[in-house]
């Protein structure tokens, strides 16, 4: 069984201190849906509300259609892997997997029989026999997450399961989870800090700062559609002007800022575009969207100075200087075999489309909160 969670004006208090502010979200049954925020935003905190080990300060929490208040975390259809994922390293595979069952009283056999169902799910056939200690710290989570199933819950909450992996090991793990998650088909609600991870594996992502959530929408809707300047900001690289908006049409907005006038899409809240007239703004392009002039016109143009090259492999990283940006900008370009073609300090022209430029009303950045 699987189930949808929704969570309605939520709101967790602390004392004083609010962790998680006027929460409406609704997790649609089956779904793989991710938190994601940077340390202390909240996430912990909302995802134990949701298991039971805490209750709003305000608003509900709907499993399956049913208010959970009063509800405590082992009679919720859920199951909750952490952080740090405690095998019992005296256990073998199996016993750890079906932990749950022993203590239920169900005999053996039976135990037995749905290990191994587990250990075909998670990819570890066969290895029922063997101790924690034998496996590889990706086949110790996949056992963690064997064990959490085994109590067939509707939804699985997991926090940072993969952050105590080395990198490689957790992208592998990112597939391995998404297609564990669709082959059990229950509802996955992930929290982790990680963009890549948030945006690979999930059908939708919320984006959280300091215990409010920014925008809710699947991967793809978040690089290309912040509603935010925080989204815009964290989410990805972007390259930010500053200025106010002198026209608005058909979904665009004109902001006049220091490096020239700048044409990018008016950026939708619930479905309204948010920026008028004499408002101050924000303009972000991203750096794979941002293109050295090279006769071609764009719809937009401004002046920069060339800082610095990098070379990364597949790509060429530039920094340029641009007089009265606040932050240094940058372009990335596909290495095609040639050079970058222009020099530390030559001045040079840079252009963009307004289709790939969000506007956003004045808020707050990421590397600020
Ligand atoms: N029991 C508590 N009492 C007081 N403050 C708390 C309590 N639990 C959490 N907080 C505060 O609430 C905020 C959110 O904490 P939370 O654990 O949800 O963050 P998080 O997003 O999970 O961060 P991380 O990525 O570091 O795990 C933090 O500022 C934290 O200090
Ligand atoms: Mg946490």
């Amino acid at each position: 069984m699987s189930a949808d969670v929704q969570l309605d004006n939520v709101w967790i208090r602390f004392g004083d201190f609010v962790a998680a502010r006027d929460i409406n979200i609704h997790i649609k049954e089956g779904e793989f849906f991710s938190f994601l925020g940077s340390s202390g935003c909240g996430k912990t905190t909302i995802l134990r509300a949701v298991s039971g080990f805490s209750e709003p300060s305000e608003g509900r929490v709907l499993i399956g259609g049913k208010d959970m208040a009063g509800i405590g975390p082992n009679k919720r259809p859920t199951a909750l892997i952490f952080q740090n994922l405690a095998l019992f390293t005296l256990m073998k595979v199996w016993e750890n997997i079906t932990f749950s069952l022993e203590v239920a009283g169900v005999g053996k056999a039976e135990r037995q029989k749905k290990a191994d169902e587990l250990l075909d799910m998670i990819a570890l056939s066969g290895q029922g026999d063997k101790l924690p200690n034998e496996l590889s710290g990706g086949q110790k989570q996949r056992v963690a997450i064997a064990r959490a199933l085994c109590a067939e819950p509707d939804v699985l909450l997991l926090d940072e399961p993969l952050s105590a992996l080395d990198l490689k090991l957790r992208q592998h793990m990112r597939t391995e989870l998404r297609t564990i998650q669709q082959r059990v088909g229950i509802t996955f609600i992930y929290i982790t800090h990680d963009q890549g991870e948030a945006l690979t594996m999930s059908d939708n992502v919320a984006v959280m700062s300091q215990g409010k959530i920014e925008q809710v929408a699947d991967g793809n809707t978040i690089y290309d559609s912040p509603e935010t300047s925080f989204v815009a900001s964290f989410v990805g690289e972007n390259n930010l002007f500053e200025g106010k908006v002198s026209e608005i049409s058909e979904g665009y907005a004109i902001v006049d800022t220091p490096s020239g006038s700048m044409r990018a899409r008016n950026a939708k809240h619930n479905g309204e575009y948010q920026l008028g007239v004499g408002d101050d703004a924000f303009v972000f392009i991203r750096p794979e969207s941002l293109k050295f002039v090279n006769g071609s016109s764009h719809d937009n143009q401004f002046s920069a100075r060339v800082k610095q090259h990098e070379f990364e492999g597949s790509f060429w990283q530039v920094f340029f200087d641009v007089e009265s940006a606040r932050r240094t900008i940058k372009l990335s370009m596909v290495n095609d075999g040639a050079n970058v073609g222009h020099d530390i300090n030559s001045d040079v022209q840079l252009g963009f489309s307004a289709d790939k430029a969000v506007a956003t009303p004045v808020g707050s950045l990421a590397d600020e909160t």
